[in-house]
Order: structure tokens, then sequence, then C-alpha cells
């Protein structure tokens, strides 16, 4: 680890960890606290890293945007398996702009579109149906009422930024046996750094 710039390390071990077919090369992990302090966390994509924003696409329907919007806490987890690497990721956050929402939208298969349409219309996503056959029903319904091809990101489909202040990682994979703990933290537009007890 030579730069100070922990961004730099999590885009170059994303990299290598793709070139290594690590299932979690393109996803994180999310917990959340609401503000009375109740936990949860959840897996999801990470669609980008631009500067020192990570990108996540959601629904505005589901728990997590609501906790993200409503005044609670974040922090977000990477753990590359195949690089023996942890970082946790926690700041500021924003809401993200409708050319990232729309071209995400694009690229979404076609079942995650059909249930953005669902949770548009229907039903909130997170929420309680009487059986899976009446999820199918409404997804049939939703199939032939709808031309995906045509159609732009539904309103309640959203971006989140999650704006980092703070990174702290941890290195398993030392010679030495010894790991390798660090905090990065942005100060005045630098990232300062600081040896961490592992
Ligand atoms: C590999 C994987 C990737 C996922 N990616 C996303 C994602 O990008 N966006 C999303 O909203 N949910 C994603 N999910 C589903 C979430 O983990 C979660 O079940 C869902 O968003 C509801 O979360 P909530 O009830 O906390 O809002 C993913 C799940 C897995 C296992």
């Amino acid at each position: 680890m030579s730069s100070t710039d922990p961004i730099r390390h999590i885009k170059d071990d994303r990299v290598q960890a793709r070139r290594l077919d690590d299932t979690n090369a393109d996803i994180c992990f999310l917990a959340l606290a609401t503000p009375e302090g109740r936990a949860s966390v959840r897996t999801l994509v990470l669609r980008d890293i631009t500067q020192n924003r990570f990108l996540l696409f959601m629904n505005q329907s589901s728990p997590k945007w609501k906790i993200l919007t409503g005044g609670g806490d974040y922090e977000l987890l990477l753990w590359y398996p195949s690089m023996q690497r942890q970082y946790r990721v926690s700041g500021a956050m924003e809401i993200a702009d409708d050319d990232f929402v729309k071209r995400s939208w694009q690229r979404r298969p076609r079942g995650s579109k059909y249930l953005d349409i669902l949770y548009e219309h229907t039903i909130d996503q997170s929420s309680y149906t009487e059986s899976r056959e009446q999820l199918v029903g409404e997804i049939s319904r939703i199939r032939r009422e709808y031309v995906l091809d045509e159609m732009d990101a539904p309103q309640k489909v959203a971006g989140i930024e999650l704006v980092a202040t703070r990174i702290e990682m941890l290195d398993l994979n030392r010679e030495d046996r010894i790991h390798d703990r660090r905090m990065f933290l942005l100060e005045d537009g630098a990232w300062a750094e600081r040896v961490m007890i592992p």
C-alpha cells in the first residue's frame, strides 16, 4: 500500500477481483440504522465509484430508501475474498441525479424492470403479499400490459450516492501474518491515513 488514496485501492481491488472471478467484485453490503437505532443490512450491486462517491440503485418504495432519506445512518462494507481485503465506508449521502437513474434502469434485467413497475403502481418493495402465486400473476399482467423497450424508468426508481469521508481498510494478505489495518479520513479535500491495531 503506497498511495494514501483509499478510493484508488478499492478501484484497483475491484478490477483485480473481477479478473479473479470474485463473486463479491460488483456487490457491497449496506448496513443502516434508523434514527431510533434499529439496524438492518442488505446486499446491493455497487454500480459505480466516482471520486469518493459510491453509487447504488434502488426503489423509493423500499425500506432502505426510507431510512437513508429519513435521517438514518449507514456503513457500507466491501469484502473481496480473492484479495483478502475488507473496506468499511461511511460519510454523507446524496440523492443521485436523473441521468444515473435513467442509464442504470436501461441496463436492468427485464425481471427487475417488471418489479419496478409493480412497486410503482401496485405494492411497495419488501411488503407482504398473499402468496407467491399472486405475485407471479401480477408480474404476468405487467408483462402483457407494458412494452419495456418503449419505457423510461418509473418515477420511484432512484439512486443514492454515498459520499465517503471515512474508509477503513483491513488487509489479511500479509506475508508476516500481521494484518494491516488503516483508517483514511478525508480532511480539507485530502485523505489522511493512520495505522490501526488489527
Ligand atoms: C447479489 C445481490 C444483489 C442485489 N442488488 C440489489 C440492488 O442493486 N438494488 C436493490 O434494491 N436490491 C438489491 N438486492 C436485494 C437486496 O439485498 C434487498 O433484498 C432488497 O433491496 C430489499 O431491501 P430492503 O427491504 O432493505 O429495502 C440484491 C441482492 C443480492 C443478493
